[in-house]
């Protein structure tokens, strides 16, 4: 089985790659990966010289390139991690979003149907349904609950999956998406909450909380997205959306007093900054779905999962102190810098 992995050489993709290669060695893998300022070679480091395990760095917007891949590769499986993914970047320039979320989509959907890939995935997010409000707990997304977007990432993602909807039933093409919840884990790069206010935390530089604080995400460890995405390639049935989420929704600043907990900082650290623009107040997964089809479980309670990622980013310093030390730099004084 040959499977074709795009976005690889970032923080799900890379985990999945993991996941795989220890799950079924024997699946030959094709990592397409642009190498945005998101896609890091290093991280790929523990599988780069490995029999059936390839790296090629293109664009899944160029159609060209996309084309000559699929014509010389022919993969059986295609899983489309690769995207832009930042919700503040996209707040601050939307087109690159369009172009590899929504295009690079497109042209992925396009070489599959033409070459006749035998399943196509692709990994989309619960952003696309929008938020809830923070005073009905009782709320929660399903497959069923209406695309209604808020930020530009958000809105391409969904295009992208009305897209994969579009071909699947147009063309009959054998599509399957995933809509995850929050991911956290080793490997994410710094500019997400949890890496951030470690990375920030352990230089004892202020922990800049948008707004109140009072947001609520719903958390899994990156391992148990990977988990059910094999599983939905392996039993999932084509034209289906399967949300996942293991039900473990907890405010921002909760999350940032844990990392300061862990860590044994003070809680003066936490600086309360202007609001993200149309912050979403709350996800929500209800992954009754993907659990009764597939049997799919989270495996890893948060208290654990939070302590293994504190500990990989204290064993990993040279992995993301080279990240922010670079342009990211740059990033973070726009960013933050008169926040
Ligand atoms: P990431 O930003 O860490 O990695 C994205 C990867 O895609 C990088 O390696 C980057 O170089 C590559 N890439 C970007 N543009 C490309 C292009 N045009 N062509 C080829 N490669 C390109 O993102 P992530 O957090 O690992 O997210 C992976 C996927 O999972 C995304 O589709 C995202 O929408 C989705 N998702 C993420 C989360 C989360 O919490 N991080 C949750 C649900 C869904
Ligand atoms: O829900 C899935 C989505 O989760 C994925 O589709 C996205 O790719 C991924 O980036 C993530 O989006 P969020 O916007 O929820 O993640 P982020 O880590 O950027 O922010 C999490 C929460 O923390 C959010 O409410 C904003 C807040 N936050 C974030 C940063 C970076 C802060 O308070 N301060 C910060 O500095």
């Amino acid at each position: 089985m040959k499977m074709l992995i795009t976005g690889g050489a970032g923080f799900i993709g890379s985990n999945f790659i993991f996941y795989e290669r220890e799950r079924q060695p024997e699946t030959e893998i094709i990592c397409v990966d642009k190498l945005t300022y998101a896609g890091n070679m290093e991280t790929l480091a523990p599988v780069l010289d490995q029999p059936r395990f390839k790296f090629v760095r293109a664009d899944i917007a160029d159609r060209k390139a996309m084309d000559e891949l699929f014509a010389a590769e022919k993969p059986d499986v295609v899983v489309n991690f690769a995207a832009e993914s930042h919700v503040d970047r996209s707040i601050e320039d939307p087109s690159i979003f369009l172009q590899t979320n929504v295009m690079g989509t497109q042209v992925l959907l396009d070489a599959s149907r033409r070459y006749g890939v035998a399943r196509y995935h692709q990994v989309s997010t619960d952003e696309v349904y929008g938020d809830l409000p923070l005073d009905r707990p009782d709320l929660f997304f399903t497959e069923k609950t209406p695309l209604r977007t808020s930020s530009p990432y958000s809105a391409s993602k969904a295009g992208a999956d009305l897209l994969c909807n579009a071909y699947q039933r147009t063309y009959g093409m054998p599509i399957t998406i995933s809509r995850c919840s929050n991911n956290y884990g080793p490997y994410q790069f710094p500019e997400k909450l949890i890496p951030l206010m470690i990375a920030n935390a352990l230089a004892d530089k202020p922990l800049p909380v948008y707004g109140q604080g009072i947001n609520v995400r719903d958390w899994l460890y990156v391992e148990d997205h990977c988990a059910a995405i094999d599983l939905i390639l392996e039993k999932g049935r084509v034209g289906e959306v399967y949300n996942i989420g293991g039900h473990n929704e907890k405010r921002n600043i909760d999350i940032v007093k844990r990392v300061l907990g862990i860590l044994g900082k003070p809680e003066s650290l936490i600086t309360y900054v202007t609001d993200r623009k149309g912050h979403d107040m709350r996800y929500a997964i209800d992954p009754t779905f993907i659990h009764d089809e597939l049997g799919w479980l989270p495996a890893t309670k948060f208290e654990d999962g939070i302590e293994k990622t504190v500990r990989w980013y204290l064993e990993n310093k040279p992995w993301w102190e080279k990240i922010v030390s670079g342009e990211y730099r740059d990033y973070y004084e726009r960013m933050y810098g008169k926040r």
